[in-house]
């Protein structure tokens, strides 16, 4: 390892921080006057470790890189111990003593993990939302930790597609609400903070429209649709300040997303005047070359950089060719300069420049993860993002005098149950189980345990055993679902069934005890298709992976506690052909009679109803609650106006409850077509027993607005649909119209 001048100028430029106070591109300008070409092409490279129980484990190449001021980053770095060496590495032995950067893959929580995001969207509670990242950033953080590769919020319409467990689901209104949620949560208001992070809206852009559901595959979309739906919920990070972006896999319409011009130069950085920096997919850049569109690694870097991506995550081609591609004339200093000061820009905003240690904290590190507090908000977190799907004749809240069959592969389960992108949550130990859940309530002797099968095999050899528990309880509990590794990246199905034999275990079980209550616990990463467990049983939980508390936060569900007010983000289908499938598609010159859906010759499947098995927005509570007095303010309202919109919702049935009232409008009619329903506001409710409330939203142009075919943003004059509903499911009943 070589040494270099202890750095002389990293105390100069601390001085200068100080000096100039907040007023950090004076200070990047003066920084970068200083830097010779390749110090400025370092801070574009990314480099990452890998980890095991004890820490980062580097490769020693990489610490070589460090060393030569050839990296800007480092991923998947974490532990205060760890970071500090590491930077240290870049502080005392580069000629300049520019600090890291550490990002790592905090996705729903760090330590102390979160429901997956899609469960924790079925809260539509924006506070939780914000509580759960600001949690995440508070344990990463005091790991070293300055960065994370999140919020994806990637728009998802098909549940093939594993990484929709990572985002807010479907819909552009209700993501782009949350994506702003997670920004504030993770960054707060001052990024200076030893506690505080960068967020990263992620995967720049469509990501999530992959041709049938495939990872990183073909994307291609008009851009009105991409700019109506796919793109807003980044807009929405940029209106929080988000200070990051990461370019995605796929392609976009013939165009690498890493290597698009039009989405990271024109929309990204001169329409959106965002001032942050851009890094890449894990090798994405690179990664052109097998889509066709580079010729080898030297193209891919240029095409890169002049596209607009920031900074290379892993690929090495920045390190290695951009040096070549400016003197070839290939690609101008003055984008390498650019990217170069973003990156700058924000070490400075963290104030590493002020202490490059100040997020490298053994004490803090350990007075901070794993704080019962973080504990005791996932578990109402968790409770509050399971969804009730079914629930027959007051099946659920359980009694604790009864007796329980638990019975499934992931009943037991602390591994699965943190979910996919699992941050540094430790699996075994800290996660509690289902099982264990229970126990906080019953007994064990009240608990007759079977495993049943396994997630993914074909052994039914353990059904025997597992219907003869069923037939010892009063009531049967089944935890089931899917591994963790079957959502996230690289991880689509083909297949939206509960894998395995669980299906025909259910089954078995149902013909064993007709007369039974069988209460499904669902763990998946993905709407699935559950058509015919449905029928089996007389109560499903969608549990999600509800992360480290996960078991007693079901528990507290299931034994009534907590009441479920969660409903779906996603709308899951009746089988794997609806798909895509999602409550905001638009209409079809034929659309289905509803007092007729079989008639010839309308925009329906031979073989299945259109209809999905569970819509986007449905969720069921212990209690019912019933929309009434629907009131509005006028029938008209011009261009400047504001519509009052209300409805009276009361908890009709026998416990306290929250419920998620939702505002849909329909604009009948556009210069391009518009989705037959789209959310326009939401509002979580707190009703005791018998109480009710006036909801009231209002709507002004601004919410009317949409892109028309020229790609022009602005609002239609016409008649709109309204309706204040507990779900998508619902048909219009009023109207109102706008005049210019
Ligand atoms: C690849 C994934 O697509 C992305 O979401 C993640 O942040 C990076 N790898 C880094 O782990």
């Amino acid at each position: 390892m070589t040494f270099k001048i202890p750095s002389l100028c990293a105390a100069l430029i601390m001085v200068i921080t100080h000096v100039h106070g907040q007023n950090y591109e004076a200070q990047v300008d003066a920084l970068m006057q200083r830097m010779t070409l390749e110090e400025r092409i370092g801070q574009t490279v990314m480099y990452g470790g890998g980890w095991d129980k004890t820490g980062p484990t580097i490769n020693t190449e990489f610490e070589k890189h460090i060393a030569d001021g050839n990296t800007g980053a480092m991923l998947n770095v974490y532990t205060a111990k760890g970071t500090r060496a590491l930077q240290k590495i870049a502080v005392e032995q580069t000629r300049l003593g520019i600090p890291l950067l550490f990002g790592y893959d905090v996705i729903h929580g760090h330590r102390t993990i979160f429901p997956i995001n899609l469960a924790l969207s079925c809260s539509w509670d924006l506070g939780m939302v914000e509580q759960s990242s600001r949690i995440a950033a508070e344990e990463a953080s005091a790991e070293g930790l300055h960065w994370t590769f999140a919020p994806m919020v990637d728009v998802a319409r098909d549940p093939r597609w594993g990484r929709i467990s990572e985002g807010a689901g479907e819909d552009v209104f209700l993501g782009s609400a949350i994506a702003k949620a997670y920004v504030k949560g993770f960054q707060g208001n001052d990024l200076s903070a030893n506690n505080t992070i960068l967020a990263c809206a992620k995967h720049y852009v469509a990501y999530g429209a992959a041709q049938a559901g495939r990872d990183y595959h073909t994307v291609n979309m008009s851009e009105n649709e991409l700019r109506n739906v796919y793109l807003p919920p980044f807009k929405a990070t940029i209106d929080a300040n988000v200070q990051t972006f990461m370019s995605a896999f796929n392609e976009l319409n013939g165009v690498p997303t890493s290597g698009n011009k039009f989405t990271l130069r024109d929309i990204l950085k001169d329409e959106w005047k965002f001032k942050g920096f851009v890094v890449s997919d894990y090798t994405s850049i690179n990664e052109m070359i097998m889509h066709g569109f580079a010729k080898d690694s030297l193209e891919s870097a240029k095409i890169g950089m002049n596209a607009g991506v920031d900074m290379d995550m892993m690929g090495e081609v920045y390190r290695k060719y951009l040096k070549q591609l400016i003197t070839e004339g290939k690609v101008d200093e003055a984008a390498v300069n650019d990217a170069c000061r973003r990156i700058l820009l924000t070490k400075f905003k963290l104030g590493l420049f002020d202490d490059p240690y100040r997020y490298s904290d053994e004490t803090r590190q350990k007075e901070t993860i794993y704080k019962p507090e973080f504990l005791e908000t996932a578990r109402h977190i968790a409770a509050a993002s399971s969804v009730l799907l079914k629930n027959d004749n007051e099946a659920l809240p359980l009694s604790k005098d009864q007796t329980f069959a638990l019975i499934g592969p992931l009943a037991k389960d602390e591994y699965h149950i943190n979910g996919n992108w699992g941050g540094a949550g430790d699996r075994d130990g800290k996660s509690v189980s289902i099982y264990e859940g229970l126990l906080e309530y019953v007994s064990d002797k009240a608990i007759f345990y079977s495993k049943g099968c396994d997630i993914e095999s074909e052994d039914q050899s353990g059904f025997k055993a597992a219907i003869e528990t069923a037939k010892k309880a009063d009531v049967v509990l089944l935890v089931m679902g899917e591994s963790y590794h079957m959502s996230g990246e690289a991880a689509s199905r083909t297949n939206l069934k509960i894998p395995g034999v669980q299906p025909e275990l259910i089954q078995a079980i149902r013909e064993a005890i007709p007369n039974k209550k069988i209460i499904l616990v669902l763990m998946n990463g993905r709407p699935l298709n559950i058509s015919e467990e449905k029928e089996e049983v007389n109560a499903i939980l969608e549990a999600w992976y509800p992360g480290t508390m996960g078991g007693l936060a079901v528990a507290d569900l299931l034994f009534g506690k907590e009441n479920p007010s969660a409903k779906l983000t996603a709308t899951f289908p009746r089988n794997v052909g609806q798909v895509p499938i999602y409550y905001n598609m638009k209409n079809t010159g034929r659309p289905i009679p509803k007092n007729n859906p079989k008639e010839d010759y309308k925009s329906n499947y031979i073989d299945s109803p259109n209809t999905p098995l569970y819509p986007f927005g449905f969720g069921l509570s212990y209690t019912t609650f019933t929309y009434s007095d629907f009131k509005i303010s006028a029938k008209t309202i011009g261009f400047n106006e504001t519509l009052k919109v209300s409805a009276t919702i009361s908890n009709t049935g026998n416990y306290d409850g929250q419920e998620i009232v939702q505002l849909y409008l329909h604009d009948k009619v556009g210069s391009v077509t518009r989705p037959v329903k789209e959310l326009k506001g939401f509002e979580k409710i707190f009703l005791k027993k018998g109480e009710r409330k006036v909801v009231t939203f209002e709507i002004s142009t601004e919410d009317l607005k949409f892109y028309n075919a020229e790609m022009l943003y602005g609002v239609e004059p016409g008649e709109f649909e309204i309706a204040i509903a507990p779900s998508s499911d619902f048909e219009f009943e009023h109207m109102f119209e706008l005049k210019k």
